[in-house]
């Protein structure tokens, strides 16, 4: 009895081994304390590996090491019970599309990255997406269906255009970070509002100034601007509101070649120029209106003593 128990579970043994034999099957190297479990050496490289593909049902994978050139949508279904999904350091992805799952989490650094998308299907369930370390130059329109986004992290990538509008759906997300970049506009509308932005980070940009800043983010507490062409005349009132709101200012520059407001610096561009202009105009003004007068006095002291004239001529005459 026993023994043919054995014999009968050894068989089913050997069919499952020979069956993961045939299919790609990643373990986990080790689960740290935090619970991720690591995986190295995963290699993602056309359908047949897709279909393939083997990965632990553990809610938390850092992928280390490897190449998934095309992160596709299939990728996706062999994700089931994952919540958090991190692709580190060594492991190449030149495209990634972020598909509609049950992920709450995806985290990808340094993976030479240049282009992500987003699959345009509303999607509630992503809260965070750190795309960071990476070679991306813009942020795809679809992010706007990443509608129950908390925290978007977006730094060191060389992006030059965001447009916020593409955030307006996104009424829970809290953390903005876009610093290290090269972002020149970042595009707003008047009447837009982040009601729930209270981080937004900004520094070592090329930004001149930010759009509806005063009007758009009523909840901001923290804020990074360090290492961008501020125009001065915009960052002293933006420091004048930041002051009034006690919003924090994450680090100073560290040096500056035109105009500190605080802690910051600024420049004086074209809007200084057309300031300072209207200033010399002002000026110019004041200086005619000075003369002007100067010269009435003259004609008064010209008149007076005209009539001194006419009166001595008079006396003269009696
Ligand atoms: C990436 O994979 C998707 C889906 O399998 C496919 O449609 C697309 O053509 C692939 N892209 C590249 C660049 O291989
Ligand atoms: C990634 O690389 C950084 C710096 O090289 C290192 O400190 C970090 O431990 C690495 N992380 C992983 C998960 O390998
Ligand atoms: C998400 O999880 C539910 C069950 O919790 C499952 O039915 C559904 O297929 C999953 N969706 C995706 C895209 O994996
Ligand atoms: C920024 O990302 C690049 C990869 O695109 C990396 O080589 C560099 O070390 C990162 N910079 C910092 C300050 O981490
Ligand atoms: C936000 O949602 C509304 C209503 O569903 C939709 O009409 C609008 O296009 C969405 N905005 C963006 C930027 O996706």
């Amino acid at each position: 009895m026993f023994k043919s128990g054995r014999i009968l579970l050894s068989a089913i043994a050997a069919c499952f081994c020979i069956q993961i034999a045939a299919s790609k099957s990643y373990k986990c190297s080790v689960i740290n304390e935090a619970g991720f479990c690591f995986l190295e050496n995963v290699v993602i490289d056309g359908v047949q590996s897709i279909q393939t593909l083997d990965l632990p049902r553990h809610p938390i994978l850092l992928i280390k090491s490897g190449a998934i050139p095309n992160f596709s949508k299939e990728i996706y279904s062999h994700l089931p019970g994952v919540r958090l999904l991190h692709v580190y350091n060594n492991t190449v992805i030149r495209k990634l599309l972020i598909a509609s799952s049950n992920l709450s989490e995806i985290n990808v650094q340094r993976n030479g990255l240049l282009e992500f998308d987003v699959e345009p299907v509303e999607n509630r369930d992503l809260k965070t997406l750190t795309v960071v370390h990476n070679a991306i130059t813009t942020v795809p329109k679809n992010i706007r269906y990443l509608e129950g986004l908390e925290k978007l992290y977006l730094y060191n990538n060389s992006i030059e255009y965001v447009d916020l509008e593409l955030f307006t759906n996104a009424t829970q997300l809290k953390v903005l970070s876009l610093y290290d970049n090269r972002i020149k506009t970042l595009d707003s509308k008047q009447g837009l509002r982040f009601p729930s932005l209270q981080t937004l980070s900004l520094s070592k940009n090329k930004l001149v100034y930010i759009p509806y800043f005063f009007e758009a983010f009523p909840v901001l507490n923290a804020i990074s601007l360090r290492k961008n062409p501020w125009n001065c005349q915009w960052l002293e009132s933006a420091m004048a509101h930041i002051n009034q709101k006690a919003i924090q200012i994450a680090r100073k520059d560290a040096t500056c070649r035109d105009r500190w407001v605080g802690d910051i610096c600024c420049y004086k561009t074209v809007l200084d120029f057309l300031y300072y202009l209207r200033q010399e105009d002002a000026r110019q003004d004041r200086n005619q209106l000075l003369q002007m007068a100067q010269q009435n006095q003259e004609l008064k002291h010209l008149l007076e003593r005209l009539s001194e004239s006419v009166h001595k001529l008079e006396e003269r005459g009696k």
